[in-house]
């Protein structure tokens, strides 16, 4: 097997993992080069098909502060999220931003050139920054593709998966196994700094708004290596996809687009949301969403309508380019026609437990992103939120990494040795039915893990999971990407159930019909392999 070192690896490349790398290029005196693995194209992940835009709490915006947004983010994550995480996060936004603005990200500006702030769910200010209408990610992810391909401390693997996190008898990650999915070649990485920047799980749901890439990878290598894992058991669910019988990964239509104003109906063009909340379509999104959900079972619906024709056809087709022009090609005129929408799984609040540096419980094993529980979301995000913590959390890793030892590790102990060795076993033949078997986990989520769950369905699909894997062993090596993702896909469910079993309550994303409360007291899940249950942490 080739064996290769470098200062740093990160594995990853969406806007977490491509922001990290050029600041860690910027400030880190990287004698052994950085690398950037990435199991798709370099640049294709979820970032770059967000849409409403990323939280800037700027220094000119006199209506916005920084108090006022921590407030909404406290708000929207229903009493767990963590105040001083969100204080650091927001007081960041405004120098982040700026430094975007120096890679080349063009945020839109109105016709005095001042930045177009705009309005999302929960938030009590207009202060969403977009690119390009409706397509934020594209524009930020692709001024840091430029850059960082450009950058000449950053190698690059393409369609490179990651398998196994290199962890010593201390403790201590010292690199990573990865696969290349195209030579079906194994190489060893060695560093003292690996960078888990892999991205969400939405992939477990039927319906989601994710890529087919957003597996969980990272949070299974991770919880294989025994680091924290935390809150898995809230899975946001946006509640305006495009519903469109015939697609599983759904199109998202931008909570910006009721933003801007457009309201949710019947078919009849009736409103129902003031029943709900009295902020009504912009409602904390977990409000929304079941808001929707119940309005579908109770009158029988595939969906509900999302009614944007108050705008004109111009304003729409300026504001969200995207989306009109994906409507338009399924035959909807967003300017005359409501929409249909409804939930799909788009965000994971849990993940790997990090701080605000994204240092995990495991010391050179550090994670940013989604792929992170920095607990600043708590039980519920707020919109545009996600783009602002891989931004500020990919920064102040790079300065953390500034005043850490990056020569890679020169000596191997005897566990890391028996980690690689396992890997001298031969190739295995692919027999499985991949796709099948990852569509049964994910009716498995939709059906008794989703929006509403009870004891009685998070036991079933305990059971029904324990029963799939028997038709998916475990084993050293597997034969492609896609099989990888599967086996990573499991260990990620039965994460979220178990943690979902553990939390008698009702908190945000995660709602028990058996437990509607909420309890006095909010508690973090954390799960560590090997312990038994999911524990109770302050
Ligand atoms: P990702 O962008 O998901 O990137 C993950 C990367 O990891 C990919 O390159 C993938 O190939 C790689 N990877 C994964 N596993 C492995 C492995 N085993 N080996 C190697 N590589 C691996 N948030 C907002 O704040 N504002 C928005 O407007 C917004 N809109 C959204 C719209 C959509 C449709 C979606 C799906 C999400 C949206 N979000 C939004 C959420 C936000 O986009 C994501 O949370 C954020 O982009 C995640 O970035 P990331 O860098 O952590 O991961
Ligand atoms: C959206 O545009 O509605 C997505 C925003 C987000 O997920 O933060």
């Amino acid at each position: 097997m080739k064996h290769s070192e470098y200062s740093v690896v990160i594995i990853g490349s969406g806007i977490a993992g491509q922001y990290a790398a050029l600041k860690i290029s910027q400030s880190s005196n990287l004698n052994d080069g950085l690398l950037l693995i990435t199991k798709s194209k370099l640049g294709e992940s979820n970032s770059r098909y967000a849409q409403g835009g990323i939280v800037a709490v700027l220094d000119e915006n006199e209506k916005d502060s920084t108090s006022l947004h921590v407030n909404d983010t406290l708000r929207a994550g229903a009493g767990l999220s963590d105040g001083n995480i969100a204080k650091i996060i927001s007081e960041c936004s405004n120098n982040v931003i700026k430094d975007l603005l120096n890679f080349g990200v063009d945020f839109d500006k109105d016709e005095n050139g001042n930045f177009y702030l705009t309005m999302e769910a929960a938030h009590s200010v207009n202060r969403i920054l977009h690119s390009g209408g409706d397509a934020t990610g594209r524009g930020i992810e692709k001024a840091l593709t430029e850059n960082v391909l450009k950058d000449e401390n950053i190698q690059v693997y393409e369609q490179t998966v990651a398998v196994e996190l290199l962890i010593d008898a201390n403790k201590t990650c010292k690199g990573v196994i990865v696969f290349n999915d195209l030579t079906q070649e194994y190489e060893v990485i060695h560093s003292s700094a690996v960078v888990l920047a892999t991205g969400g799980f939405g992939q477990l749901y039927k319906y989601t708004t994710n890529l087919s890439l957003a597996t969980g990878d990272g949070v299974a290598l991770a919880y294989e290596a025994g680091a924290v894992v935390q809150d898995m058991e809230f899975v946001q669910f946006h509640p305006t996809a495009l519903s469109i019988e015939s697609s599983k990964n759904r199109f998202l239509i931008s909570e910006a687009v009721r933003g801007e104003g457009a309201k949710l109906v019947y078919k009849n063009g009736e409103r129902f949301m003031d029943k709900y909340h009295e902020l009504a379509e912009l409602a904390p999104r977990d409000v929304v969403t079941r808001a929707i959900f119940n309005e579908m079972k109770e009158h029988n619906l595939k969906n509900v309508f999302l009614n944007s024709t108050h705008l004109s056809k111009d304003v729409l087709s300026k504001r969200f380019p995207t989306i009109s022009r994906l409507c338009a090609k399924n035959g909807i005129d967003i300017s005359k026609d409501f929409i249909p929408v409804s939930p799909a799984a788009h965000y994971s609040m849990g993940g790997v437990k990090t701080n605000i540096e994204g240092q995990t419980s495991i010391k050179g094993l550090y994670a940013i992103g989604e792929v992170a529980s920095t607990g600043l979301h708590g039980a519920n995000r707020l919109a545009s939120n996600s783009l602002l913590e891989c931004v500020v959390c990919a920064y102040e890793l790079s300065d953390f990494l500034t005043f850490t030892n990056l020569d890679f590790p020169s000596q191997m102990d005897k566990t890391i040795k028996d980690a690689i060795d396992k890997y001298s076993c031969d190739l295995p033949e692919d027999d499985y039915d991949v796709e099948d078997l990852k569509q049964k986990i994910q009716d498995i989520m939709w059906n008794y893990v989703g929006i509403l769950r009870d004891e009685k369905s998070l036991l079933t699909a305990k059971e029904k999971l324990a029963e799939l894997r028997k038709e998916f062993p475990v084993q050293i090596k597997y034969a492609n990407k896609r099989e990888y993702e599967l086996r990573n896909m499991f260990i990620v469910a039965n994460l979220i159930v178990d943690c979902a079993i553990e939390r008698k309550e009702s908190r945000g994303a995660h709602y028990r019909l058996d437990y509607t409360k909420t309890m006095e007291e909010a508690v973090h899940t954390q799960i560590v392999k090997g312990e038994k249950e999911p524990v109770f942490v302050k």
